[in-house]
């Protein structure tokens, strides 16, 4: 049941930087994306076309977009929140894109300014329009098993909004433990339950580390036969609901633990970690990841 090879799915570009205090010039973004691709990423998340007023440090992916020397064989999608961002993303030369809604009511309202069920009517021509120009879809559902703000997320809503973006068109469903509260029976029922709705092979997950349960929680996904994962390069992003805490599952601790478990991933751990130290040194700080700690702790000196 545990599949032989995983997609990574790099979000540490646009989730994680878009939670870190330190606004990066495009040239540092440009060199994160290259580095991520040349330690063998094929999905790296490049930035998001958002409101600046809401998330300054994801303004110029326009730019960050232009600047990739694009490799064969990687896709460097863009976050878009409605038609306006799309346009934006389309200009930039964006070939895929990743919408998002939430299961949470209060969470919709505060990330985007609306219900539910509005960002789903406002998603649908976004799929669409990006479907009709050939442009791959994937969407996210986040606050899946829980709400920094309700508590506790009934499963219900979970497979609802699932099922709604992925009948828009959405190739595949990235299920967003946004708070990283979950535990791996909890992870296991809620992907079972969506899968009722979406085939399995249509689906990823996003664990979030804030209380240490993202390695865990991968496990049980795999158990499952969930073969795409995303995760952040150094953990980068923190958690805005939780300060100082931890936030995106770390790739690097991520692909320590399926090289253990010999599933292919087709990722340098090394290169990896480079790319790690190189965005962690810049933002003045360690990497969130204990792979990438000990693997610079154990380097020779001078190294
Ligand atoms: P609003 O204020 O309700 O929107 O924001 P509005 O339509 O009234 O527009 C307000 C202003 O924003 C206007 O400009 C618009 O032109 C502009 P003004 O007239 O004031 O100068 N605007 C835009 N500018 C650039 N790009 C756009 C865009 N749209 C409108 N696309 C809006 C609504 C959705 C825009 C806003 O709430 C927003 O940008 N929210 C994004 C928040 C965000 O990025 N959150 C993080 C992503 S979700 C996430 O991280 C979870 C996930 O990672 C999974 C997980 O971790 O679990 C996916
Ligand atoms: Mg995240």
């Amino acid at each position: 049941m545990i599949p032989a090879a995983v997609r990574i799915v790099e979000v540490g570009p646009r989730d994680g930087l878009q939670n870190e205090s330190t606004i990066l010039p495009v040239a540092v973004r440009v060199e994160l994306i290259q580095k991520l691709a040349a330690a063998g990423l094929r999905t790296i998340e490049a930035g998001s076309f958002v409101s600046p007023k809401w998330v300054p440090q994801m303004a110029e992916t326009g730019q960050v977009l232009a600047s990739i020397e694009k490799r064969d064989g990687i896709s460097y999608p863009v976050l878009v929140p409605n038609l306006k961002g799309f346009q934006a993303a389309l200009a930039a030369g964006a070939q895929e894109i990743a919408v998002f809604a939430a299961a949470s009511e209060t969470f919709s309202r505060r990330n985007i300014n609306c219900s539910i069920e509005e960002s789903l009517e406002r998603l649908k021509p976004v799929i669409e329009t990006g479907l009709a120009h050939g442009i791959k879809v994937r969407g996210y559902v986040s606050c899946v098993l829980g709400c920094p703000y309700e508590g506790e997320v009934a499963i219900s809503q979970v497979v609802r909004v699932a099922g709604q973006l992925s009948d828009f068109g959405c190739y595949e469903i990235s299920l967003g433990d946004t708070i990283g509260i979950g535990t791996p029976r909890k992870a296991q029922r809620l992907i079972e339950a969506v899968a009722q709705r979406v085939p399995i092979s249509n689906l990823a997950v996003h664990f979030h580390d804030t209380y240490g349960q993202a390695l865990a929680n991968v496990l049980a996904s795999l158990e499952l036969g969930i073969a795409v994962i995303d995760s952040s390069v150094a953990g980068l992003g923190g958690c805005p609901y939780a300060a100082g805490a931890t936030g995106n599952l770390a790739t690097e601790d991520l692909v320590y633990m399926l090289n253990g478990m010999g599933i292919e991933t087709g990722v340098n751990l090394q290169k990896l970690a480079e790319a790690g130290w190189m965005i962690s040194d810049t933002l003045g700080r360690n990497p969130q990841s204990k792979v990438s700690i000990a693997m610079r702790a154990s380097r020779g000196p001078g190294e």
